[in-house]
């Protein structure tokens, strides 16, 4: 079992530790005054344990559960249920779930404690850490939140046992992002042992607490991404798009995987990265690209999209780009002028995303 990590935050310090048996964790939890907060797929599956059904308040993790509609039942509940400013919030799933819970235990008596057990892959190597709340509004994904770390976050990657393989491999794009933010070995160990973490999920305990430990160098120096934390935005600004402008066909994730090598494809293009390390880099990440024809995608509207994104403005997009592994640049790069939107479509129209 991995080592705990304690992570120190300007709001408060809190430990992230490894268990294989979550029900007992649980259990103890449910000894405390307070709440669980649990995903609706994760209960079916593995049950509440010793919580009584009347501190259970149970979530369907979509997007339209992360709103300040849905924050707001959950508020009600918790106001109704007999939630005091000294119970905390016990939660219980992926990163939507995590998100609503998290925003609600921010703004509740202005600001109640929440502890956190992630059960999907994204949510055990990436949001269980940063304290970054989110919901949609507007239309707009993640447009509103704050800063509300949990007290302690429990992961056992057991709950991954039950997530389908796409879950799974999105999780593992996610991954892939800090381990090329960090020049880590574990880059070339993931390509190399992909289908066997596919198969056997108990293998990511390592690569989660490698992901954990990249994430907390950072945030611990930039807890508000006033610098250096802009740069986990690599293969995520061109991802964002891509999902959208795939109706979300293609998992977050994946979306990155591709979107860091359409990130590397313009580094290599405007001279910043050589062609060796663009071609070492893509072999690692081609592992991860998703089975979907790009040939369908609508470059005009890819191109909008992408200037949309709340860090872009209408004409101007700030890439994350980069030299090769560990040497990340923030490149801001004008859509016409720079030719952005020329690279972009030789990207999609070659034989990159593919092979
Ligand atoms: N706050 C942050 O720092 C942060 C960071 C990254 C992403 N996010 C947000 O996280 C959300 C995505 O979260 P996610 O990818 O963790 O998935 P999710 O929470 O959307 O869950 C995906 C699906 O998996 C199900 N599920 C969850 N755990 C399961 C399990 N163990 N077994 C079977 N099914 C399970 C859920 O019910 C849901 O149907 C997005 O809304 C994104 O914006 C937040």
């Amino acid at each position: 079992m991995a080592e705990p990590l304690l992570i120190r935050s300007r709001l408060w310090d809190y430990p992230v530790r490894f268990t294989a048996d979550v029900a007992g964790a649980l259990d103890a939890a449910a000894e405390e005054p307070g709440v669980l907060v649990i995903d609706a797929t994760v209960r079916e599956r593995f049950g509440v344990g010793r919580w009584r059904d009347d501190r259970v308040i149970t979530i369907p993790a979509h997007e339209e559960t992360k709103t300040l509609a849905g924050s707001g039942d959950l508020l009600a509940q918790l106001v109704a249920g007999g939630m005091r400013r000294s119970h905390r919030l016990v939660v219980v799933g992926g990163g939507i779930v995590q998100d609503v819970a998290s925003f609600a235990a921010s703004v509740l008596y202005r600001g109640v404690s929440w502890v956190f057990f992630p059960t999907t892959l994204l949510a055990q190597c990436d949001s269980c850490i940063g304290g970054k709340t989110s919901i949609n509004h507007a239309g707009a994904k993640n447009i509103l939140g704050n800063f509300h770390p949990p007290r302690e976050v429990v992961i056992d990657t057991g709950f991954l046992e039950t997530l389908p393989d796409a879950a799974i491999g999105s999780g593992i794009g996610e991954m892939l992002h800090y381990f090329v933010y960090a020049d880590s070995p574990f880059l070339e160990r993931t390509a190399r042992e992909h289908d066997a973490l596919l198969g056997d999920r108990s293998r990511l305990a390592p690569f989660i607490d490698e992901s954990l430990r990249i994430k907390q160098r950072v945030i611990e120096q930039d807890e508000f991404e006033q610098g250096e934390r802009a740069k986990f935005n690599y293969g995520h600004t061109f991802g964002h798009a891509l999902e959208a402008a795939t109706a979300y066909a293609v998992p977050h994730g994946y979306a990155v995987t591709v979107g860091m090598d359409l990130a590397n494809f313009v580094s290599r293009e405007i001279g910043l990265m050589a062609p060796d390390t663009f071609d070492a880099l893509h072999a690692v990440l081609r592992v991860n690209f998703p089975a979907y024809d790009w040939r369908t995608l609508d470059l005009a509207s890819y191109a909008t999209l992408l200037t949309r994104d709340k860090k872009n403005t209408a004409t101007q997009v700030r890439c994350i780009l980069a030299e090769g592994p560990g040497r990340l640049r923030v490149h801001p790069l004008r859509l016409r002028e720079d030719g952005l939107d020329r690279l972009v479509q030789r990207y999609f129209t070659s034989e990159l995303p593919y092979a």
